[in-house]
Formats: C-alpha cells, structure tokens, sequence
C-alpha cells in the first residue's frame, strides 16, 4: 500500500469510499455531486490536505482536511456555494424544511476551532472502505496526515470532532492513536459531538 496526494481522478474513487464509509450520514445523502465538489475543495483550495491510500491500484482509503480551519470553509462556501447548492437540489427537493437547515449547517460549517489552541489543523475526513478495516490502513492514513500537517506548517495540533454516541469503534481508533478529548458540544441541536486533539510536535 502507498499513500500519496490525491488527484483529480482519484476524486470518485474518494466519493465512493465516502458513500460506503458513512452510509447515512447526512452528507452523504447528499449525493456524489455534492461530495465531489466538497472533496474537490480539499484538493484544489489552499491549505486544503487530500491524501489517499492505494492498493492493487484502487483508492481504499483517504483523509482530507486543512490546516487553516478558521478561514477554510469560510473560502470554500464563498467561492463554490452555488456549485454546493445545484449538486444538493435532487436531495433538497425531497425534504426542503431537514435539508434546507442540515445544508445550512454543512456549508457554514468552520470546524469549530478550539479557543485555548490557535496552533490546529482538522482533520475532517478520514474512511476506509469498509472490505479493508482492521488492517491498520486507517492507523497509517491519520499518522500520514499528522506528518503532512507537520511538513506543511507550523502547527502543534491536529484536532478532529466526531459523534459521542454510536461511534464507540471511531472513538477508541482516535483514543488508540494518541488523540485526548477536549471536549463536548451539541451540534444541529440535539447531536452531541466530541473533540479530540493530538499534540503532534
Ligand atoms: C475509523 C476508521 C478510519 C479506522 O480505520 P481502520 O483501518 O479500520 O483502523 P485500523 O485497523 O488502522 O486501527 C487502528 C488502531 O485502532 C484500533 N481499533 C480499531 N477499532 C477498534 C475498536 N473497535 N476498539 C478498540 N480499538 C480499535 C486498532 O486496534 C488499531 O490499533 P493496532 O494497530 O495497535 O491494533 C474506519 O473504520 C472507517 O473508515 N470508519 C468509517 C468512517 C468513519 O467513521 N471515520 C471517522 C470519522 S471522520
């Protein structure tokens, strides 16, 4: 297995591990036009982090986040917000009142950044095709985004927000690899959210 940078033609390849990854979630029902264009983010804007893991040729696994959280989303929405919204239309005519405020949440989403540390990068992403689990390729995905995080900036942190409850399988891969809780927060409401950090330098 390798893991390298991502390119563009890795792009669906990295949205159809998405679908599998986090089936039900709601970005996911969004479509793989609305996940192309977010994965699409990570690769072409600045300080945007997209690196896959190869084997036998096929993308089997990726982490994708940035290491400029406060400004990141904030870019990505104003220059691709029409592109966001065209690809979630077939969704959003569904159930225009859930999607209209979760798309809300999603677009203006800005990675929640943590006030006591100013030195962070998130990690927004991280999946493994669920035929490849276990095998320590998600370990090497986290531990090679922490090393491109430390390559390609300053930062002391990564910090990364995933679900308290359901997620007890997500939580202990964090807790194994060294990531500390720091804290807790509801989000869309009724969803409390968890997060971790990690000193990496
Ligand atoms: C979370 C995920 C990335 C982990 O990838 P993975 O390749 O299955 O995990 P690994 O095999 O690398 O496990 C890494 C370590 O975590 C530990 N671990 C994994 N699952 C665990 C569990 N249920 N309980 C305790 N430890 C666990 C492993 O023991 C391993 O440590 P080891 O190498 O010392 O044995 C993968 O399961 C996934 O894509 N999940 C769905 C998407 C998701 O929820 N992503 C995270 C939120 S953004």
């Amino acid at each position: 297995m390798i893991i390298r940078d991502a390119t563009q033609e890795d792009i669906s390849k990295i949205v159809e591990v998405h679908r599998n990854a986090f089936q039900g979630f709601f970005l996911t029902t969004l479509g793989r036009g609305f996940l192309t264009r977010l994965y699409e983010g990570f690769l072409f804007k600045n300080d945007g982090i997209l690196r896959v893991a190869i084997a036998d040729g096929e993308v089997i696994g990726f982490s994708a986040g940035t290491t400029t959280p406060e400004t990141f989303f904030a870019e990505l929405r104003r220059d691709k917000w029409l592109s966001f919204l065209r690809a979630a239309i077939p969704r959003l005519m569904l159930n225009p009142a859930v999607v209209i405020k979760k798309l809300y949440h999603a677009l203006f989403y800005k990675g929640d950044p943590i006030e006591s540390l100013e030195s962070a990068a998130l990690l927004s992403s991280i999946a493994v095709d669920p035929s490849c689990t276990g095998k320590s390729i998600g370990k090497v995905l986290l531990e090679d985004y922490e090393l491109q995080v430390s390559q390609r900036s300053k930062l002391e942190y990564v910090y990364l927000i995933t679900d308290k409850f359901g997620n007890e399988r997500v939580v202990n891969f964090y807790k194994k690899l060294q990531y500390i809780q720091d804290s807790e927060f509801c989000q869309s409401g009724n969803r409390v959210m968890l997060r971790f950090i990690k000193k990496i330098i």
